[in-house]
């Protein structure tokens, strides 16, 4: 019988998860958690991602507020009560919404520990953002308001690798030991203490994995491209849960996790089998630079970029925050995940150059 062995909330988004014995599920995830974000001074979502020092920031409940620590940083309070009442328009993946500005010395806590600037928002009472195609509410957190991971998918991934990651590598907000690795794919629906869950989504996961939760440091591929090998399927790289909540209630380290319904499981593949299968040169031509490169149909065109010197901006490196939009001038790619485009940039021929691999000969204005 699998149960929960730990639960973790992170107050601001990629900051330092904080372990609880219990905590409150609301609509939006748990109590606290996500409930802070950064953002750069368009509004735009700053995360993990891009800077994986954020990682490396404490955080602590105090009665005076927030206790910020981390390193060669002074430490700091977030203090509510001194919060502006400025609403801000801030961006997180395809949502655009109103969050509450905290205030100028948060703002400069964290400009000065980026080394750029950024502003802290706050998910208020007046704050509101669904999960896509739901009517359900959720915080900061990227799509969903939970993530459930198991312990044994991680210890089975760990046979794996050279280096062992940990679940943490993975944000879980509920970590579960479960009876089999990848047991949690067959659940649709399951109850831990006091909340039913709906399990709504595997986990597509993208280069904030490789970030080792200790030190903040990103490593070059792994765990990612070994997931690639076994947890590939539709362009995605699935590894974990998302849960939304059907009630409020408590839930407990120790609860046992009721499976009430259960579902197919995707059938996953190995990236790398279907890339094998068909290699062949391509001719890359980047419009903007003019600079013409030999590449191949098997990794995305943002990587062979880089190997030509040529600059794409990027953020997530998986197809939904939109940085590496570029437009496809001539020839045909596999479009792995398009989710960080609008109708009307697929329809003027834009592609995700993280998300997309040559099939043909291709000509992009870069
Ligand atoms: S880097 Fe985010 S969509 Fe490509």
């Amino acid at each position: 019988m699998q149960s929960v062995t730990d639960i973790y909330i992170y107050p601001i988004k990629s900051t330092k998860g904080i372990p609880l014995r219990q905590a409150l599920v609301e609509e939006k995830g748990l109590k606290d958690d996500r409930r802070y974000m950064l953002v750069d001074p368009e509004g735009k979502f700053i995360t993990g991602r891009t800077h994986p020092q954020l990682t490396q920031v404490n955080i602590e409940f105090s009665k005076k507020g927030l206790y910020l620590s981390a390193p060669k940083q002074p430490s700091f309070y977030i203090q509510p009560e001194q919060f502006s009442q400025q609403q801000l328009d801030v961006e997180i993946w395809d949502d655009t919404l109103q969050a509450q500005h905290c205030n100028k010395d948060c703002d400069q806590w964290f400009t000065d520990f980026l080394g750029e600037p950024c502003k802290l928002v706050y998910f208020s009472e007046n704050t509101s953002r669904c999960v896509k195609n739901k009517q359900t509410q959720v915080s900061f957190a990227d799509g969903y308001p939970l993530l459930l991971i198991n312990q044994s998918s991680v210890d089975h991934l760990n046979t794996l690798l050279e280096t062992p990651v940990t679940a943490l590598n993975f944000r879980p907000n509920i970590l579960i030991k479960g009876d089999l690795p990848f047991i949690e794919d067959n659940w649709a629906r399951i109850k831990i203490g006091e909340v039913e869950f709906e399990v709504s989504k595997p986990c597509s996961r993208c280069n904030f994995t490789n970030v080792d939760p200790k030190t903040g440091v990103a490593d070059i591929e792994q765990p990612l491209k070994t997931l690639a090998q076994f947890r590939f399927y539709e362009g995605d790289i699935d590894f974990g849960q998302n849960l939304i909540p059907l009630n409020e209630g408590m839930i407990r380290s120790g609860d046992q996790v009721q499976v009430l319904q259960s579902h197919q499981p995707r059938v996953y593949q190995s990236m790398l089998a279907i890339e094998e299968d068909d290699k062949k040169a391509v001719q890359l031509h980047f419009a903007n630079s003019n600079i013409e490169a030999t590449g191949d149909n098997q990794s995305t065109l943002l990587d062979q970029a880089e190997q030509a010197g040529v600059n794409i901006p990027y953020s997530c490196r998986g197809g939904k925050c939109g940085r590496c939009k570029t437009k496809l001038l001539s020839g045909e790619v596999k479009v792995l995940n398009n989710q960080g485009l609008f109708e009307n940039e697929i329809a003027e021929g834009y592609i995700l150059a993280c998300s997309a691999i040559p099939e043909t000969d291709i000509s992009i204005e870069h």
